[in-house]
């Protein structure tokens, strides 16, 4: 069998964590480590593996012999992680893929960009993803979709046909985006909201709230 390609995971929180499931489990990649940034070092191992500031883990897994994956979600409306994404590339590292294998993609994938498609995604005939696009699990891609640089898409989100999703852009879980739309650049698109017409960039769509009933659930008459 042949030797799995050794792989540092940027990040030592929960992301990181699923990164490394993902990665371990169901991707050519071996994972030796974690690192950080030195002001976000906690504990020295995580998952039995090292967790080393950033200038150590570079002297100790040199960028020539080893790929990285940053695993940081969508802080700062993924700036934070298209800045480390930039940073460990500009110090020679290749940014590692994950797709997993239990995802359905018919659709572009730009190599070795860090993006991380899980589980039950379909990216359907003629729909693309740029650069470090995270599609946490069972989002649907529609045809001739785009996904531009840098979004994150939470789960069993639905992407119609031909939608463009710009650039930084997060959409919550169980949102919907109608056919033939532009989401703009760095929008917040949230959790159950459904978009039908175009949108500006930097916007924010917070979805309609729910109220509890006045009835407790024991004296509920049908269940
Ligand atoms: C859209 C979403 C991101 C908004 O997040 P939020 O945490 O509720 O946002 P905030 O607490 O900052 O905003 C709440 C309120 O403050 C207001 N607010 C926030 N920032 C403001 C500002 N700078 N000035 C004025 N008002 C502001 C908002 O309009 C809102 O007002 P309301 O309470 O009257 O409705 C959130 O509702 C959502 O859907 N998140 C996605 C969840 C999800 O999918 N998680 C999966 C992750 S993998």
């Amino acid at each position: 069998m042949a030797a799995r390609m050794p792989l540092v995971v940027f990040g030592a929180g929960q992301i990181a964590e699923v990164a490394w499931h993902c990665f371990e489990h169901d991707s050519p990649y071996e994972v030796v480590g974690f690192t950080v940034d030195p002001e976000y070092l906690g504990q020295p191992t995580l998952l039995g593996l090292p967790v080393l500031p950033y200038a150590e883990a570079c002297a100790r897994w040199p960028a020539g012999e080893h790929a990285m994956f940053v695993a940081i979600a969508y802080g700062r409306l993924n700036q934070a992680r298209a800045g480390t994404v930039a940073r460990v590339q500009a110090d020679g590292y290749r940014c590692a893929n994950y797709v997993s294998s239990k995802a359905l993609v018919a659709g572009e994938i730009v190599p070795d960009s860090n993006t991380f498609v899980m589980e039950l995604n379909n990216l359907q005939p003629f729909s693309r993803l740029g650069r470090n696009v995270w599609l946490w699990a069972g989002n649907h891609v529609g045809h001739h979709s785009v996904i531009e640089d840098d979004c994150f898409l939470a789960s069993h989100v639905v992407v119609s046909g031909s939608v463009t999703v710009g650039t930084a852009s997060f959409i919550g879980v169980n949102a919907t985006i109608r056919d033939n739309v532009r989401i703009g650049a760095r929008n917040v698109i949230g959790a159950g909201v459904v978009i039908l017409a175009d949108t500006q960039d930097a916007q924010v769509y917070i979805g309609p709230r729910t109220e509890a009933s006045r009835v407790p659930s024991h004296r509920l008459r049908g269940i």
